[in-house]
């Protein structure tokens, strides 16, 4: 089963297992409120029967084939404004775990999807819980499809389709850790804007023509970058717009 991982200094070492619940989210935001957990703090699923998606939506996984988990930040003095820092730094440390697989055409599609060509592979959600203007804790749930091979979704792949390999999950997650470990040390370090300039140079559809849909209908545009707040930046007819996580998507 999943161990706790050595080559980390704070990502999952304190790792709790369950073979079932409703969403490793919603279980450690309650654990969290609860009782004053350390940092780092992970929960790991092999099922969620009610896996929570970005915008409302449901994240579906076949049990004990993927990664289902949840761990617990505690960002010093983040400011809520600038939260989209955390979306960029944990994006990145998908991205480098895929890279190590010797993944190619790795993409982050905005605000932090892991694609591998235009097909998803992992999906981040970042439920932030606030003091003041503060971020008090950050609960990241993340979704990587590891093992399974058939979806719903023809949008959808896993490593393992990727690969034509399995792979052992337990022996995976550290890896993983250590990848977003990275990432979260280097920005408390305060490489911003090294971390925005790698987020831009992989996010898919950058500086390229695309359709949109947002509250004023459909517009071909191309996203030109990503504000501190961490809107969406698209110009269109000569125009910049920005766009919040609700208000726009890929047509
Ligand atoms: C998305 O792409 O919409 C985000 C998906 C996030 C799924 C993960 S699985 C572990 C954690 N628990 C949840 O209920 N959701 C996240």
């Amino acid at each position: 089963m999943y161990k706790i991982p050595a080559e980390t200094l704070f990502l999952g070492k304190n790792l709790v297992f369950v073979p079932e619940c409703h969403s490793t989210n919603t279980l450690l935001s309650e654990m969290s409120a609860k009782s004053d957990l350390p940092e780092g703090t992970l929960v790991i699923a092999d099922h969620q029967t009610a896996g929570r998606g970005q915008r409302g939506n449901q994240w579906v996984a076949q049990p004990g084939q993927n990664f289902t988990f949840s761990f617990l930040l505690k960002p010093k003095a983040l400011a809520a404004s600038l939260q989209f820092q955390l979306n960029m730094a944990l994006s990145l440390g998908v991205l480098g775990y895929l890279q190590q697989k010797q993944l190619g055409r790795l993409r982050i599609k905005w605000p932090n999807d892991i694609l591998v060509g235009d097909k998803k592979i992992c999906g981040l959600l970042i439920e932030n819980t606030l003091r003041g203007i503060f971020i008090d804790r950050s609960v990241v749930g993340i979704g990587l499809n590891v093992n399974q091979t058939d979806f719903a979704l023809n949008s959808a792949t896993s490593l393992a389709l990727e690969l034509n390999r399995p792979s052992v999950l337990p022996g995976e997650l550290p890896l993983l850790l250590q990848q977003l470990e990275a990432r979260l040390l280097e920005h408390h370090r305060g490489c911003l804007s090294q971390q925005k300039e790698e987020y831009l140079q992989h996010l898919y559809g950058y500086q390229q023509a695309r359709t949109f849909v947002a509250g004023h209908g459909k517009f071909t545009g191309s996203i030109v970058g990503v504000s501190h707040e961490g809107r969406l930046q698209v110009e269109a007819n000569g125009q910049l717009r920005h766009y919040g996580v609700q208000e726009i998507a890929f047509a």
